[in-house]
């Protein structure tokens, strides 16, 4: 089956995670980049499920354009990962999230409010967060491998969906300030003058392993620099972005030389300039250091925000958990409102963060733990703390742990604001809820355009006794 050419298959629908699919034989064949209403020859690459039922396919040659279909605007999105949407106009993007969502919540039995998808403020460069792979080895596309003229050298640029040794070589991205772009391609130039090795992720081996960019508020930049080697040449690259980039405020590296960067990295080490990147929020100054996570859409996540404050429907009586609360933004943005907030995430340094936040900004009504959430909510705690009146939570694509749940329907709260990047998981965390909470709301927040993640915020409330 797999190699199996499919001549003139319809591409008809997308599916709740956002994939162009169509039916071969009852073969449902998810096609990369394709759009519903295309009719393309398409390959069969991999088959999946016991009974080969799921398969995936590239398109060979398009043979019909769905109505649907405009021209990509970025030069790499054939073989890029990046962005699966550009191919489709924003209002069709929205379109496509909203039925992902309504897809999903159609087989809730209860009638709930649905709200109309939020468009993000910026469609293009919303990003403040991007970061490129070096490479020892260019990896090619076919149009590049018959291009006698090109530039072979190491690359600097985006790992190819789902291979981590396959690094494109990077001369533009629209999700990002320009800026970034800028500054890699000055640092793999840099590099490649000095001779200095690239990562050879197969071998864990060579010096120049990535760069991370953050943009803050104020155009402040920060540059994280990742080597496969600790070596003396450190100095010399990082001195070279601090010279030819004055914008870079906060300048970081850190030493990563194993196949799995992050569980391997060394502590971030602080070279020149700020420790921090700032972000404002109302009367809010939230700041994140290298290792803490903040929503990559600065804009939209305060839009973000304010739905999940609407959602808590807070009157300063309620005591509330914030889950999941990463640097603890969401706890601080709320606490005006709120009794007390206490908010507990796994990250140790996002907690550190989120204290120092509480402090910069004199809320002293707020608590943060650190710890996993399926061991904290307990008892114990509540006998610290007291118990929820209003839970939010904000868990990870992969959704809450099944403890965390159960643990979360004896815990009392009247409502729960369930905050997700990944409604197929939120969906399923909220069917196990279902026994004791009704869901009221949901409203989708498009936080990632030009691609098919979609963030959806629901309301619950706890039945009557
Ligand atoms: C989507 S982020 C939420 C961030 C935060 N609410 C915000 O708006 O910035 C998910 C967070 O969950 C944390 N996390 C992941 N697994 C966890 C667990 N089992 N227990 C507690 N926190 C966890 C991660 O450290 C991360 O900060």
């Amino acid at each position: 089956m797999i190699g199996t050419l499919l001549s003139d298959f319809d591409i008809t629908d997308i599916i709740t995670d956002g994939r162009a699919y169509g039916i071969y034989k009852g073969i449902t064949v998810f096609v990369d980049k394709g759009v519903p209403g295309d009719v393309a020859d398409v390959q069969m690459i991999k088959s999946f499920h016991k009974d080969k039922s799921i398969a995936t396919g590239k398109i060979l040659s398009l043979k019909k354009n769905s109505s649907l279909r405009i021209p990509a605007f970025c030069k790499h999105f054939k073989y890029c990962g990046g962005c699966q949407w550009q191919n489709i106009s924003y209002e069709t993007q929205l379109a496509f999230k909203q039925q992902q969502v309504d897809t999903l919540f159609s087989k809730f039995p209860e009638p709930f409010e649905k709200l109309a998808i939020l468009p993000s403020p910026l469609k293009k460069y919303f990003r403040n967060k991007v970061t490129f792979t070096f490479s020892n080895r260019r990896w090619m596309s076919p149009e590049e491998l018959k291009d006698p003229d090109l530039d072979r050298r190491p690359a600097g640029g985006f790992v190819l969906k789902g291979n981590n040794d396959r690094i494109m070589n990077i001369e533009e991205c629209f999700l990002t300030d320009d800026f970034a772009v800028t500054v890699m391609k000055s640092l793999r130039n840099f590099a490649l003058e000095k001779e200095f090795s690239f990562f050879d992720v197969r071998h864990e081996k060579g010096f120049l392993r990535n760069l991370t960019i953050r943009f803050g508020d104020n155009k402040e930049v920060m540059a994280i620099v990742g080597f496969g080697e600790d070596r003396e040449e450190i100095k010399d690259v990082m001195k070279y972005l601090q010279v030819t980039f004055p914008r870079i405020s906060a300048l970081y590296y850190s030493i990563q030389p194993r196949k799995e960067c992050l569980r391997f990295m060394t502590p971030y080490t602080h070279f020149a300039g700020k420790e921090f990147l700032e972000y404002k929020m109302e009367d809010l100054i939230f700041r994140t250091g290298p290792a803490s996570f903040y929503q990559t859409n600065t804009l939209q996540a305060y839009e973000l925000y304010k739905t999940a404050r609407e959602f808590a429907g807070l009157t300063g009586e309620e005591t509330v958990y914030d889950l999941y609360t990463g640097t603890g933004t969401i706890a601080l943005f709320i606490s005006l409102l709120a009794k007390k907030v206490v908010g507990i995430d796994n990250a140790p340094t996002a907690i550190e963060d989120a204290i120092a936040n509480a402090a910069l900004n004199k809320r002293n009504n707020v608590s943060f733990i650190a710890g996993d959430l399926k061991d904290l909510l307990t008892e114990e705690i509540y006998s610290v703390h007291g118990r929820p009146d209003v839970v939010i939570t904000d868990p990870p694509r992969s959704g809450m742990h099944r403890e965390g749940i159960l643990r979360l329907k004896t815990s009392g709260a009247k409502r729960i604001v369930y905050i997700s990047c990944n409604p197929v998981t939120q969906a399923r965390d909220i069917r196990h809820l279902s026994s004791d909470y009704r869901l009221i709301k949901s409203q989708a927040v498009d936080m990632f355009p030009q691609t098919s993640h979609v963030e959806n915020i629901v309301l619950l409330e706890k039945y009557a006794p």
